[in-house]
């Protein structure tokens, strides 16, 4: 049997709930030659507030020994002075997607016929955001001076390397080529961040020469919201840096159906470093502790991860599992762990029956 070393990192608000749904649901769905070991860490703004722990060297040398990471959300009450500044967002996420040189930062969207998108007729939708993950403007390269007065000046200037480029915009047309509609969109904002989008911009036609399966496009970041939300069946594969990422799969989340059923995944593509598997969703604290948070994310996450393992079965199993679910939803709310049950039960009834 296959043994997958697993750390899981349930982290803070809603993140503790999702992540027992999302384990519930890889233990019904595996097999006898495939077995998971869990290791927990307790880690987050829970822990930080008792502790004074973000994230230690022994910490990150501790899950580099896994082989996946299994995270909720971590991040406490913003209004809580003691985690101003993103303190544990930039020292605990950040931190292990450059420590475990998380290059791509992929986000499926699918729009589930079953679902209610807040779109009236979003017709077929089925894309992927390749975001870069270990550059842009989240790596700190900026600063403050003469802060408080009238002349402050903040800087946050946005890392793009010819490596780092280069590395995820070649894994995003390996993707593209493998998918029936062999489609990229280079998306960035070239007509006010030239050099950056210069960079962006030679590195996908000089990748694109090797890809003569794949048609490519370019759209600006402001244009792509729109055609999101006008017509969201138009994207196949996009690529694009950190920052845009982030904010256009919020958006991808939303037309979905809700941020509850939005996957990531982190990905080592070498395989030199664990690889973190997470819904794109945060700790929520909204509604934490009330057992309404949807798990789903969380469960789509861990068919990432299996797809992540080689084990395609296993992950189609959990998709489909979560497809009966979103079809059978009626209107009636259900709690966290109701939703997660009944996806569980719906992996063990296709389980016993393949
Ligand atoms: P959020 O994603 O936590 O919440 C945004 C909205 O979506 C809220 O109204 C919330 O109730 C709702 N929501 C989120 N997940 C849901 C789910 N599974 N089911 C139903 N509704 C859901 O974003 P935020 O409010 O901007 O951030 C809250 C905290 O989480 C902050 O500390 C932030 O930094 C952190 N954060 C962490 C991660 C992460 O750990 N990967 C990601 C994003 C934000
Ligand atoms: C996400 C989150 C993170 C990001 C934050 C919490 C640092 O919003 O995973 O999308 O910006 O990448
Ligand atoms: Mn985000």
């Amino acid at each position: 049997a296959q043994t997958v070393k697993l750390a899981v990192v349930r982290g803070d608000g809603i993140g503790p709930e999702v992540v027992d749904e999302a384990l519930k649901v890889l233990h019904a769905v595996l097999p006898d030659d495939l077995v998971v070991q869990e290791t927990a860490f307790s880690l987050g703004a829970t822990r930080y507030l008792e502790t004074g722990d973000i994230l230690s060297d022994a910490d990150t040398a501790a899950l580099a020994e896994h082989d996946a990471i299994l995270l909720g959300a971590v991040g406490g009450d913003p209004r809580d002075p003691r985690l101003a500044g993103g303190i544990i967002e930039r020292g605990l996420l950040l931190k292990l997607r450059f420590a475990f040189d998380h290059y791509v930062n992929l986000r499926p969207t699918t729009v589930y016929s079953s679902v209610a998108s807040p779109l009236a007729d979003p017709g077929a939708v089925d894309f992927v955001v390749v975001r870069e993950g270990t550059e842009g403007p989240y790596v700190g390269n900026g600063g403050a001076i003469r802060v408080g007065t009238p002349h402050e000046i903040a800087t946050e200037v946005s890392l793009n390397t010819a490596h780092g480029v280069e590395r995820v915009v070649r894994y995003a047309f390996d993707l593209a080529s493998r998918r029936p509609r062999k489609h990229l969109t280079l998306v960035h904002k070239s007509n006010v961040l030239v050099h950056a989008g210069a960079l962006w911009q030679r590195t996908v036609a000089a990748v694109a020469e090797e890809h003569p399966d794949v048609t490519v496009d370019y759209q600006h970041v402001d244009a792509v919201t729109i055609h999101m939300v006008r017509e969201p069946g138009r994207f196949d594969v996009i690529v694009t840096d950190n920052l845009f990422g982030d904010i256009i799969t919020d958006l991808a989340g939303a037309i979905s159906g809700g941020i509850g059923l939005a996957a990531s995944g982190n990905i080592n593509p070498d395989g030199t470093f664990p690889s973190m598997f997470e819904p794109v969703h945060g700790s929520a604290p909204d509604i934490a502790g009330q057992q309404v948070a949807d798990p789903t994310a969380a469960v789509l996450s861990v068919a990432l991860l299996l797809d992540h393992l080689g084990r395609a079965d296993l992950a189609s199993a959990v998709t489909q599992a979560v497809e009966a679910d979103l079809a059978s939803r009626g209107t009636t709310p259900r709690s966290t762990a109701e939703v997660g049950d009944a996806i569980a039960a719906a992996v063990a009834a296709r389980t016993t029956t393949a």
